[in-house]
Formats: C-alpha cells, structure tokens, sequence
C-alpha cells in the first residue's frame, strides 16, 4: 500500500510551496514512483513546478455531465471515463501528477463520482508514495474509502489565524472518518525564534511542531521568473528545512 502524506491549512500559508518541496525531496532521495495529487480547486501545484497542466478531473466530470450522451456509441462509459481519466494524468520523470481541478456544480453526480473515485483509488495503489496538496475541507481525502493518510501535515504561517485553521482541521478529522498516523504543524515563514503567545496556542491544538521554515526570497524570485521549485538550489533555506521534515517524517512512516 502507498504512503499517503497529505497536506492541509488555510489558503495562502505555504501549502503547494511545501507540496512541491516534497516532491523535490523524494525525487532527490530516489523515492518512487510519486503521485502528487493536486486537490485544491485553485489548483497551481503543476505551475510551481514547471508544468503546464490542461485538463483536471473535474473537467471530466463536468463534460461527462454535460453532455451524457458524448460516448462514443459501442463503448461502455465506464471505459470511457476510464480512458479520459488516463488524459489527465500527466506523467513525469520523477513523479505523476493529478489534478482534481474545480469542484462539481448542479446536478446528481453520485454515478460519475463513483467511477472517478474508483478510477483513482485504482491508481494510488500503483505508487510508493501518494502526496495530496489540499483545500481546506480535504474533501479528497475523505472520499476515498480507505480513509488511510499515514503524514498528515497541516501547515501555518507565524499568525494565529492560520492556527486557528489548522485547530479547526484538526478537529475535523473524525468527522471526516480520517484514518491519520501522525499529524505535525509546519510553521512557514517563521522567524527564528516563536513567541510564547504563539507556542502556547500550539500546545493548546496539541499538535507537535514537526518543522519550521524561514522566509526565503528565493521562492519569490522562482515565482517571478515562473521557474520549477524543482530547479531550486540545494542549499536554499526553504529547501533545506523541508529536507529535515523529510527526515523526520521518513522516521515516522519509515
Ligand atoms: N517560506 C517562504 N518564504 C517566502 N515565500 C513563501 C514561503 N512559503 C510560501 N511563500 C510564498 O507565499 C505564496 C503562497 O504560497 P502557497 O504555497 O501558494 O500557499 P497555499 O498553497 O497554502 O495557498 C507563494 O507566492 C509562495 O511563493
Ligand atoms: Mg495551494
């Protein structure tokens, strides 16, 4: 069975920058083959990495329930569904990615659904490592079946209201039927020190700091240049702090 690390927090934290980092330390490490899958509606995991994405599950969806009638005549629509879902998924040297684009709109999608739920649970059993990029209601994640999320990491800038976001995921998961291992709190952008006001909010949530990450200007010239967090240098602080959470998560989920 794949490793599932899942990452989760308010909008704007740092989620699909540490996502790509993941990605970067596993495909360093020799770790594979990787699913990355990008579950925010807003997605833009491809983008920090360099790859242009076209086409999401959900737009699969949607024209699958656009127009019903669109298979092809002679062929099963699971099959066909099956065969544009295999469209979506863009393969890559060092990991696959899936893009679960825009969230469903009007309409009874439970067939649909059902067959695309299907389709993926299929195709995480294929990889050694599954990573979902989230939104914050993990919607993605409580769909599948299993339930199973071995790293769950939620992730906070140095505020208390994306502390807040994380207390209020964090005592989601039940309601969600989440099958967690182990949960950790990433601090992004923290300053080298955290105030006690800060660390004692944590210990409220009581869920443990598993890694801080500094603010790095590296990250903004990327974006600026449009260049793959993947191309970043190997000693850049982002970097290097999200290799040491590799680590410690390689030391929990082995
Ligand atoms: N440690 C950091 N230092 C500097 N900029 C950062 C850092 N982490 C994230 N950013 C920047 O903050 C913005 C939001 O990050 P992003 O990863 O897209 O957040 P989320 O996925 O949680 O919405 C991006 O422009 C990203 O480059
Ligand atoms: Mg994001």
């Amino acid at each position: 069975m794949s490793k599932v690390i899942a990452l989760a927090g308010k909008g704007g934290v740092g989620k699909t920058t540490v996502a790509a980092l993941i990605l970067r330390h596993l495909a360093e490490s020799g770790e594979s083959p990787v699913l990355a899958v990008d579950a925010d509606p807003n997605s833009n995991l491809g983008e920090t990495l360099g790859i242009d994405v076209d086409k999401s599950v959900g737009d699969v969806r949607e024209g699958f329930m656009k127009n019903p009638q669109g298979v092809p005549s002679g062929m099963d629509k699971i099959v066909y569904l099956e065969m544009l879902m295999h469209q979506v998924l863009i393969e890559q040297q060092a990991f696959d990615l899936l893009v679960m684009g825009r969230q469903e709109g009007q309409g009874c999608y439970c067939m649909v659904n059902n067959i695309l739920n299907r389709f993926t649970e299929e195709l995480e059993k294929n990889y050694k490592y599954l990573m979902v990029d989230n939104e914050a209601g993990m919607e993605h994640l409580s769909r599948r079946t299993s339930g199973k999320v071995d790293m769950l990491l939620l992730v906070t800038d140095y505020a208390l209201r994306g502390l807040r976001a994380v207390k209020r995921i964090n005592d989601m998961l039940e309601e969600l039927k989440l099958n967690v291992g182990q949960v950790g709190l990433i601090v992004n952008r923290a300053p080298k020190e955290l105030g006690k006001a800060f660390l004692d909010e944590c210990e409220n949530i009581g869920v443990p700091i598993i890694c801080t990450i500094p603010d790095d200007g590296a990250l903004l010239e990327f974006d600026m240049e449009q260049r793959s967090l993947m191309e970043l240098p190997a000693d850049s602080a982002a970097v290097m702090a999200v290799d040491g959470l590799m680590n410690k998560v390689a030391e929990y989920i082995g």
